[in-house]
């Protein structure tokens, strides 16, 4: 099956060409082409991402990331047009399932399917070993990879999963405030780094002491899946106003000790509890090498598989749109086909 993805739920135009065979028994897939244009320097002035900005970015960038997708391929039809339909910043989706039912005038053979970005984001896994040949990737076998706890860390969510199978999951919890990712981006603006924040925040805590500052772990021992990182933010905030002199990368480093732990320590806790078999981890802040690193590690003592998918799969992309697609499309699963920004999992 051959399948053309948009995605531009919040500050990235994608857009990608794959190719899937396998069903839900043995979904594999195969890159033809793969587009992102990223709109970091139009927000960058704002400190944060401005919605009718990034409508504007995305009606401009999507012929062009679909051009380049599509490259080598003309003639190529889809039998699937994947489009993320939330949750994100409705007036980021709209350009997005606009385009794609243009496209669906244009490919009239092509069925038009609205995805869930969070889906996107679940089965990145799927795309976390690849084979020799280019853009192709492994099946990893899921008869020993499940029940799963899949962990989606990003900058509107961060949730942990029970996964059955690729059919079935269930949510165990979720942030009750600031997702992860936009924990690291707040915190980020009060050590004055650029937008966007997490990966700068990374850079400057990989020189400081993760020790220095004990911030709390905050809902680590409460019994249950949700997490808080409302209040870890407030306490840097109270620790920069109270000690001007402190070490920018120790504040940096301690507060991403402290976030780190946390999601470490809840996944840990629900893998035990549901006898998994394996970790997943996905969404922006899965890019974070001190996160994938500890749940790896915690893996690894616990005798459980890992899977992450590379960084480019995990920050926002088409691709991940694609798989999560055509899974759905053979789960017979149809969303409407409009914007929904508070869509869930
Ligand atoms: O999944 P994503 O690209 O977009 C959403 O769906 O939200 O996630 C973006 C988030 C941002 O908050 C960004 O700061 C964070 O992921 N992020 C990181 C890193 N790279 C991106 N956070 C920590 N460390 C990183 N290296
Ligand atoms: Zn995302």
């Amino acid at each position: 099956m051959k399948i053309l993805a948009i995605e531009t739920s919040c500050d990235e135009t994608a857009a990608a060409v794959l190719e899937a065979e396998g069903g839900l028994a043995n979904p594999k897939f195969r890159i033809l082409g793969a587009s992102v244009a990223s709109q970091i320097p139009v927000h960058a002035p704002w400190g944060g991402v401005v919605p009718n900005l990034a409508k504007r970015e995305h009606l401009a960038n999507l012929p062009l990331v679909l051009e380049e997708a599509f490259k080598g391929r003309s003639g190529l039809e889809p039998d699937l047009i994947c489009v993320t339909v939330g949750p994100g910043l409705e007036p980021a989706l709209w350009p997005g399932i606009e385009y794609a039912k243009e496209l669906k005038k244009e490919f009239s053979g092509a069925e038009l399917l609205g995805v869930n970005h969070l889906e996107g984001h679940l089965f990145s896994f799927l795309l976390s070993e690849k084979t020799k040949k280019p853009g192709e990737f492994k099946i990893p076998n899921l008869n020993k990879l499940f029940p799963a706890i899949a962990l989606i860390a990003s900058g509107g969510h961060t949730t942990l999963l029970k996964v059955e199978s690729v059919k079935k999951w269930k949510k165990l919890g979720e942030t009750r405030d600031d997702a992860a990712g936009e924990a690291y981006d707040k915190v980020s603006k009060m050590l004055g780094l650029p937008y966007p924040g997490g990966p700068e925040l990374e850079k400057l805590a990989a020189i400081g002491n993760p020790k220095a500052i004990n911030f709390p772990r905050p809902m680590l021992a409460d019994p249950n899946y949700d997490f808080s990182f409302s209040g870890l933010k407030t306490s840097v905030l109270y620790h920069l106003r109270d000690n001007s002199n402190a070490k920018k990368e120790d504040v940096a480093a301690s507060f991403q000790a402290a976030v780190v732990q946390t999601l470490a320590g809840k996944t840990e806790r629900a893998a035990k509890k549901f006898g998994a078999r394996s970790i997943f981890l996905s969404g922006g802040v899965a890019a974070n090498k001190n996160l994938r690193k500890t749940l790896d590690r915690m893996a690894n003592k616990n005798k459980l598989e890992f899977l992450a998918a590379e960084n480019r799969f995990n920050t926002d992309n088409a691709v991940m749109i694609g798989v999560a697609g055509y899974l759905a499309y053979l789960r017979k699963k149809r969303l409407p086909l409009r914007a929904n920004g508070a869509l869930n999992i």
